[in-house]
């Protein structure tokens, strides 16, 4: 990159902007990421300015109505109320802004591929708008190189220049919905600049609310970080999951193999299998880092093969799913079925990306007839068409001829359920620690 040189007055004004908290920080999209990251800020005195082009959730948001668990209600409405925090969807009001924080989303095409239409239109957006003095990070996963070749070339055409007139870096938000142990506070956070002075100011501007922010040389060392990290996870439930499928064979439990591995304290760390993986990381952010790596002709090998027995977990389900129901003497195409928990995982709402849908697809692809119960996520679609979750009553239990538990969560009595239920297949280790014939585990 081209050394600039710095024109201390603007960083020096937005840094006390910033120290102060007197700089106005955007939030542009004010999802499972974005209306917790606003509380933060708001929380230290900030005035958060959200930007969300669905003008339900601005509404809601101006209202104080939450919508987001992680959030907490009281605290969100307390922010409103004392006017700082607001929503708009007039993307021109950025300019009012001194820090602008990007939290769309970075899905996958159906060919598996990068589909960043969201962060160049926002980037198209704040191009428009951008003025001298503005930092902008993006929060969102995307594959490393993202910043500075697809949104740098965006901004730098308005005639600004980068690290000199306006300050970009990439920080990945690392939240994990349901973990009340880390949150954003005490989870440490990576920030890589567009040059030095960028850094120097995201820094500054993440430090406001984190504990310990760790810099790193360049927002594209940030993003490689981010993907690795859960490519990192991808990888070791495929691995986890691979065993899974030698017990099954071996006619041995992966659950107990595994607990008794976790046993040891070094050199070994936990991770469990399940019916495949889901939510807006795991199946989708390593496929970001693998499209990168082609164009450098390169094959992340791991990132292929982590892909391919994962997406192959929700086809062994419903395979075993079968050969359960047959030792009842049931056939898969005339058989009730109720699955249990569609969030993609415990003690959450979000039931994107779940691999519990490809379970049920492929169930009613066979002719069983499928109810679905899960206490966080009272509606979903199933391609395409519109389902409600059916209360856990004692009589949908014992209807059932095979309960199928695809996520765990803590509402559930699971002991209730084993002793009404005709058969349980359970692929969450939900029913650890209850003893029953009727349990089959994954
Ligand atoms: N959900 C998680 O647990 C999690 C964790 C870490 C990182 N991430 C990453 O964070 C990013 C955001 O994820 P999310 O789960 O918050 O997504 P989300 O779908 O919950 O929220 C995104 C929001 O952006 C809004 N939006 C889209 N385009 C917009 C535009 N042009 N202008 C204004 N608003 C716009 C959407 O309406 C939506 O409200 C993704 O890159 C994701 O990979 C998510």
């Amino acid at each position: 990159m081209q050394s600039v040189v710095p024109d201390n007055a603007v960083i020096d004004a937005l840094i006390e902007r910033i120290q102060t908290k007197v700089a106005k920080v955007a939030v542009i999209g004010l999802g499972y990421v974005g209306l917790p990251f606003a509380v933060e800020k708001a929380k230290v005195g900030f005035s958060v300015l959200g930007v969300e082009q669905n003008p339900k959730r601005a509404d809601r948001v101006n209202k104080g109505d939450n919508y987001i668990k992680d959030v907490d209600d009281a605290e969100l409405a307390d922010l409103v109320e004392k006017g700082l925090i607001t929503a708009t969807t007039e993307f021109e009001r950025i300019r009012e802004c001194d820090v602008l924080v990007i939290c769309v989303p970075t899905p996958l095409t159906k060919n598996l591929t990068p589909e960043l239409s969201y962060v160049e239109n926002v980037t198209r957006e704040i191009a428009q708008y951008l003025r001298p003095g503005q930092l902008i990070s993006l929060e969102s996963t995307t594959y490393p190189g993202t910043t500075e070749e697809v949104m740098l070339p965006i901004l730098a055409a308005s005639g600004l220049k980068v690290d000199q007139d306006f300050f970009l870096a990439h920080s990945p938000e690392r939240v994990d919905p349901g973990n009340a142990r880390y949150t954003t506070k005490n989870t440490h956070k990576v920030v890589g600049g567009v040059g030095p002075n960028s850094k120097r100011v995201a820094v500054e501007f993440y430090s406001q609310t984190i504990t310990n922010v760790i810099p790193v040389s360049s927002a594209k060392a940030a993003e490689l970080t981010k993907v690795f990290e859960n490519t990192f996870r991808a990888v070791n439930i495929a691995l986890v999951n691979e065993l899974t499928l030698l017990c099954d064979r071996m006619d041995l439990d992966v659950w107990e193999v595994l607990d008794a591995a976790f046993t040891k304290p070094f050199g070994i760390m936990p991770f469990y299998p399940g019916p495949g993986v889901g939510g807006h990381c795991i199946p989708i952010d390593p496929h970001y880092l693998e499209w990168k790596a082609k164009e450098l002709n390169f094959n992340t090998h791991f990132i292929a093969l982590a892909g391919e027995i994962n997406r192959s977990m929700p086809e062994f389900v419903v395979e075993k799913a079968s050969r359960i129901l047959n030792d009842q003497g049931v056939a898969l195409s005339r058989s009730k079925i109720l699955l249990l928990g569609v969030a993609y995982k415990n003690d959450i709402d979000d039931w994107r990306e779940s691999p519990a849908f490809d379970v049920w697809a492929r169930l009613e692809e066979f002719g069983a007839t499928v109810d679905y119960h899960d206490h966080w996520v009272p509606e979903c679609e199933l391609k395409g068409t519109f389902r409600k979750s059916v209360p856990l009553t004692d009589a949908l239990i014992e209807a059932a001829d095979l309960v199928l538990i695809t996520t765990s969560h803590k509402v559930v009595d699971y002991s209730h359920v084993v002793s009404l239920a005709k058969a349980v297949f359970d692929t969450r280790n939900a029913t650890k620690g209850i003893v029953s014939e009727k349990i089959t585990k994954l």
